[in-house]
């Protein structure tokens, strides 16, 4: 990764270290959910690595579906505001969905998505959450499932962008300031 890698400061998790956690997660999800109807829902476009590979990790006949609710666009700072730009495919009445996602930060999004999904009559709602940024927290979420803890810095790389680029870097990094002074 030649290319993307000058755009980057540092990387904080390499693609072996997620590699080891998504098999952990995907074992304890096995253990916690065995006889359960599960939907995984991942959140487009950010969650689609980390769901293919925890997915593949699980050993349960899941399914799966998406949602694309708006985050950032292409500022690093939130909007503060939730809004579904695609909905579920299916209905989730009597199952157990599993919402995964790359990354929680304010917490804003997943505080509203939560609620939503369990009034639409889920079985239970949960969160697997690759990354947690948790001293930006503001809304009070409870994630089951957590991939690493990492510190207030914004992050490019399995799955996160920065104007929608660098999603496909292997590593999660953290990305250099020149990039969004030059924005
Ligand atoms: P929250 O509502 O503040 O928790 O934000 C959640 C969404 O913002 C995540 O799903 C990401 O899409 C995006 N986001 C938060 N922090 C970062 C970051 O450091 N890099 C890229 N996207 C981020
Ligand atoms: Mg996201």
């Amino acid at each position: 990764m030649e290319n993307l890698s000058k755009d980057i400061k540092t990387v904080l998790v390499t693609k072996e270290q997620i590699a080891a956690k998504v098999k952990e997660l995907g074992a304890q999800i096995t253990k916690d959910y065995e006889g359960k109807d599960v939907v995984l829902v991942g959140i487009l476009k950010g969650a689609m690595p980390f769901l293919c590979d925890l997915m593949r990790s699980i050993d349960l006949p899941v399914t799966l579906d998406t949602m694309c609710v708006s985050s950032y666009g292409n500022s690093t700072v939130s909007s503060g505001h939730v809004k579904i730009k695609k909905d579920l495919d299916k209905d989730i009445r009597g199952k157990h969905v599993i919402v995964v996602e790359d990354i929680i930060d304010t917490g804003i999004t997943m505080s509203h998505l939560v609620p939503l999904l369990k009034e639409r009559g889920a079985a239970s709602v949960e969160l697997a959450i690759c990354l947690n940024k948790k001293e930006r927290r503001e809304a009070d979420v409870y994630v089951k499932y957590v991939g690493f803890e990492i510190p207030d810095e914004f992050i490019v790389g399995y799955g996160c962008d920065y104007a929608e680029k660098y999603r496909n870097l292997p590593d999660v990094c953290v990305l250099d300031h020149k990039v969004y002074t030059k924005a």
